[in-house]
This record gives structure tokens, sequence and C-alpha cells, in this order.
């Protein structure tokens, strides 16, 4: 081979390679525009942020393991999403805890004897401030069965077991679909390589001059047949790798699109059952205002005359008073 021909066919492999690979960023078998080249590209979504706009690219691992695909950074999302849903239903329950301990302390001190025997109106409104120890502890118990079945309970049961089944279902199938693509570009790949041997063999066919001249048109055509073919091959190969791409690209929309759903989801759960926490405990302070009223009310019955009337009938020693000593 000539050094003239053999520099020809390096620049025309060249060329051929500026064609085919410097018209797109090639990274993990996705291929994107170069930066600054290409159409514009719009948001699917614009001023949404959603997440069928952010997570094309694979996520670089920062201890420089394997990358993660942006699928997998949602999904992850939602299972640490579920992780928090638990441990809010874990904090509510030690929530429920304190009320129940609360409730036990203010019905066990409303049995308590002391100044049971007092006496008369201020008696009485002792012993109903007493007796609304038992009533407000009845507020609390309620207001901690409340928190059990209409926020503890549900944030617990959100997304049962099937969950992280189901999540996982997205994930093998976007990661069965980049294996694919992947298995496309590898084809793209060899086929662009048999292109390259074809088109050297064309190249140093054409510039050989020590044949037969016969055999050397033979040769030619036949070496420009093949090159046509490993042509029609490569795009074949090309198409093979567009309709993969388009496919991954299509089922990481609707994929990416149930995930935000989903997110969206567990935030309006999440914040409906917080509402109906501060709901309850509102109620609560309404209900334990309610049981220190009658006590209110008696004392201001309280009339210390009307008492010491009430106790000196019971307890006097005599009301004959004492006269002068005569004789
Ligand atoms: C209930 O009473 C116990 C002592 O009998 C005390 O240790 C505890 O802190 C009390 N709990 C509440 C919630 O008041
Ligand atoms: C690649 O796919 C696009 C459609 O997404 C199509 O327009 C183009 O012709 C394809 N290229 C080849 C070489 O098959
Ligand atoms: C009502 O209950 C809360 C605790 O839940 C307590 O802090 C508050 O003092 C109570 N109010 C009355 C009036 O008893
Ligand atoms: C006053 O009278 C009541 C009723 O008879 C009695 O229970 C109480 O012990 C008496 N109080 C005193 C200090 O004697």
């Amino acid at each position: 081979m000539s050094l003239k021909s053999k520099g020809l066919q390096l620049i025309l492999l060249m060329l051929f390679e500026i064609y085919l690979f410097l018209c797109v960023l090639q990274v993990n078998c996705v291929t994107f525009p170069l930066p600054g080249e290409g159409p514009e590209q719009q948001l699917l979504k614009p001023n949404d942020w959603s997440y069928c706009d952010y997570f094309w690219a694979d996520k670089k691992d920062p201890q420089g393991g394997a990358c993660i695909p942006g699928i997998e950074v949602l999904i992850q999302k939602q299972l640490k999403g579920k992780t928090l849903q638990k441990e809010m239903a874990e904090f509510i329950h030690e929530r429920i805890k304190i009320e129940e301990e609360y409730a036990k302390n203010l019905s066990k001190l409303s049995f308590s004897p002391l100044a049971a025997q007092e006496e008369g109106t201020l008696g009485e409104a002792w012993t109903q401030l007493k007796k609304s120890l038992h009533d407000e502890a009845e507020v609390h118990l309620k207001f901690s069965n409340k928190l059990h079945s209409e926020v503890e309970k549900p944030l617990l049961a959100f997304r049962g077991e099937h969950f992280k089944k189901d999540l996982k279902k997205y994930d093998h199938h976007i990661a069965d679909l980049r294996k694919q693509l992947a298995s496309k570009y590898a084809g793209v790949e060899k086929a662009r390589k048999a292109l390259a041997d074809r088109q050297k063999d064309l190249e140093v066919k054409t510039h050989q001059l020590d044949v037969k001249a016969h055999k050397h048109e033979e040769d030619i055509k036949k070496a420009r047949r093949k090159s046509t073919q490993a042509g029609d091959d490569l795009m074949r190969s090309l198409d093979f790798y567009n309709q993969t791409q388009c496919k991954w690209f299509e089922e990481m929309v609707t994929s990416s699109m149930e995930l935000e759903k989903m997110e969206v989801e567990r935030i309006e759960f999440i914040q409906t059952h917080l509402r109906q926490y501060t709901t309850l405990r509102h109620e609560t302070d309404m209900f334990n205002q309610s049981t220190v009223e009658p006590v209110d009310q008696l004392l201001q019955s309280v009339d210390p005359g009307k008492d010491r009337e009430l106790w000196v009938r019971e307890n006097k020693t005599g009301e004959v008073r004492p006269v002068d000593l005569d004789i």
C-alpha cells in the first residue's frame, strides 16, 4: 500500500467518524446532542419541574462506583418516602403513648382521697375539680384513640407490602431497555467497523495499479458492492438503535410521570393526615376547656357565709351564752 493511499484512507476514516460520532455525545450507550449543537430542546413540561424533564442522564456515583440511572434516583426517592412515612407513624405512636400516660395519670389523681372531707359549697367545687380530671383524662384518651385510628394507622397502611415490588418493576423494565440499548449500540459499533474495513478495502483496491485491468475492475466492483452493503447494514443497525432508544425514551417519560404522580399522592396523603392531627388537637383543647367549666361555675357559687351556716348547724356545740354570776 502506498503511503499516499494510506494517508487518504485515514482521512476518509476520520471524516467518517466525524460524520457518525461527532454529531452526538454518547454516554453509557445513550446518545445526547453535543453541547451547543443541534436544535434547541424545549422541556416536555416547561415551568413544571416535572420528573420527565430532568432525569435523562445517569448519575455519577460520588464514590466512583457504578453510575445510577436517572430512573433509579426517582425510585430511591419513593423508597425513602416510604421509610419517612413509617417514621412519621412511629412518631405519632410516641405522641399517643404520652397522651395515654397523661390520661392515666389524670384519671388516677382524680380518684385521690385528698381533701375529700371538704364541706359545703367549697367542698362541692373541690369535688368537681377532682372529677374534672377524670373528664379531662377521657378527653385525652379519646384524642389518643383517634390519633391511632385516624393518623397512625393510615400512615402505616399507606402503600402496603407490594409497594417495593411494584417499584422494582419500573426499575427492571427500564434496566432491560437500557440493556437492549447497549446491545444495539454494540451492533452499531460493529457495523461501523465493518464499513470502515470495507471502505479501506475499496480504497486499497482502487489504488492498486499492478493488476490486470479486467480482474481489477471486477475486484473494485465487488469491493464497492460490499462497501455499499456494509453501509446499508450500518444504516439498519442505526435504525435498530434509534428505535430502541425511542422505546426507552417513551417508557422513561411514562415511568417518570407515574413516579411523579406517586410523589404528589404521597405528599398530599401525609398533608391530609397531619391536618387531621391538628384538627384533633384543637378539639382536645375545646373539650378539656369544657371539663373545667363546671368547676368554674361551682367556684363562683362558693359562699363562705353559706358554708359557715352549714358547718355551724352540724357542729354547733351550744347556742346558750353564759350569763353573769348571780346570787
Ligand atoms: C405520669 O406519672 C408518672 C409518675 O407516677 C410520671 O413518671 C410520668 O412522667 C407521668 N406522665 C405524664 C405524661 O404526665
Ligand atoms: C434514527 O431515528 C430517527 C427517528 O428518531 C430517524 O428520523 C432517523 O432517520 C434514524 N436514523 C437512522 C440512520 O436510522
Ligand atoms: C388541655 O390539655 C392540654 C394538653 O393536651 C393542656 O396543656 C391544657 O392545659 C389543658 N387545658 C385545660 C384547660 O385543662
Ligand atoms: C361536724 O359534723 C359532721 C356531721 O355530724 C361530722 O361528720 C364532723 O366530724 C364534725 N366536725 C367536727 C370538727 O367535729
